[in-house]
């Protein structure tokens, strides 16, 4: 528990604490997850940008009460965020606990930026497959027609 936190954002009783998280990037993992409005007006949930960190300084906190965790959530997290803390939360305790990072590979997530890949085809779209190809930056290539993308721009290519 970072000081300080708890005069912004008090414990949730259910649900998701993404914590330890670049700061910047809750907003992506909130737009990466559909949880901004309209559709995230279905929770309560409260961004903290700039929090105190020992271990990185500053970093970003995300919490949102009464969310059930779909399969593909960790997946999405952890290509943007590697290294953030996910916790489920039940009855205020803290009952999972998972450290996210970058999928080894992503299928249906990553869709491939390349317009005429057979993934992008509406006819006989394949579902998308893309493999991590370096951890630092980060970077995928496509199985199909190997083009490769890294750093940022790899949010912008997850699925809704
Ligand atoms: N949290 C919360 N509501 C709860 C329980 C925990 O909002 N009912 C939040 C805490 O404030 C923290 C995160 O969930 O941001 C993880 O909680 P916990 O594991 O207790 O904190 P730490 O031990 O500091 O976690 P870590 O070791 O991952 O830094
Ligand atoms: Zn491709």
């Amino acid at each position: 528990m970072v000081e300080g936190e708890g005069l912004l954002v008090r414990k949730i009783r259910s649900g998701v604490v993404i914590d330890h998280i670049p700061p910047g990037r809750a907003f992506t993992m909130l737009k990466a997850l559909g949880l901004l409005p309209p559709r995230g007006y279905r929770w309560r949930i409260a961004v903290v940008i700039n929090a105190e960190s020992s271990k990185l300084g500053r970093k970003d906190i995300l919490k949102i009460e009464g969310y059930k965790p779909r399969q593909r959530d960790l997946e999405v997290l952890g290509i943007i965020a590697p290294g953030a803390t996910f916790n489920v939360i039940e009855d205020y305790k803290v009952v999972e606990k998972v450290k996210l990072k970058l999928p080894e590979e992503s299928q249906g997530v990553l869709r491939c930026p390349n317009p005429t890949c057979i993934t992008r085809k509406e006819r006989e779209k394949a579902v998308s497959k893309m493999v991590l190809v370096s951890q630092d930056p980060p970077a995928y290539r496509c199985v199909y027609c190997g083009t490769t993308v890294m750093g940022d721009e790899i949010h912008d290519l997850i699925s809704p």
